[in-house]
């Protein structure tokens, strides 16, 4: 198969596939270093790099999904808390097999929306290096991220965008 076709086939197996999809089985840290090696061929202008990615498995991932749990019980008034809510925010990061923090680093360099903008070709490059590789993901962006103080210490220039959640299909 030409390279054309061969990306025009991963363009369109690419979809959204949520944690309840994903089987059990681990994914190798050389394959998240994979996609993580694709991530980062996105363009960027002024070649300011403004991805910072935090990869979260095992022990540090648990202590993610707590984490958001505690959070999501401070925030929500209680007349809008949801316990499935509660409970499904666990279910997803515990079911994913890894759980990656999508954080843009403002430079200074260039306007914020063009740092944005490198960040989630980024994004779509994780996407397509998923579908290539037989995983299965998705881009998760609630605003409860922006609450994030143990998991995720980020300097004043920078932000989350949300999660990327990934499990093997
Ligand atoms: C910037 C961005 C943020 C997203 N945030 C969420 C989200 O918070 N929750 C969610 O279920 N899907 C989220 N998605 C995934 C979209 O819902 C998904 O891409 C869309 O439904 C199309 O499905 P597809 O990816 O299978 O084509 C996000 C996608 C993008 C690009």
């Amino acid at each position: 198969m030409n390279h054309a076709a061969v990306l025009k086939e991963v363009l369109e197996k690419r979809k959204s596939t949520f944690p309840k999809d994903y089987t059990d089985a681990p994914i190798s840290d050389e394959l998240i270093e994979e996609i993580l090696g694709m991530a980062v061929l996105a363009p960027n202008h002024k070649r300011t790099k403004p991805w910072r990615f935090k990869v979260f498995q095992g022990q540090d991932k648990a202590a993610l999904a707590t984490e958001i749990q505690a959070i999501y019980k401070t925030v929500q008034p209680p007349a809008l808390y949801l316990e499935k809510k509660y409970q499904d925010i666990g279910f997803k990061i515990n079911k994913a097999g890894a759980v990656i923090a999508i954080v843009v680093n403002f430079s200074g360099l260039v306007p914020e929306w063009e740092e944005i903008a490198a960040v989630s070709m980024a994004v779509q490059n994780m996407y397509l290096a998923c579908t290539a590789n037989g995983v299965g993901c998705y881009w998760s962006s609630p605003k409860i991220v922006e609450h994030l103080k143990e998991s995720l210490i980020l300097d004043g220039n920078q932000r989350c965008l949300g999660l990327f959640y990934m499990g093997m299909v």
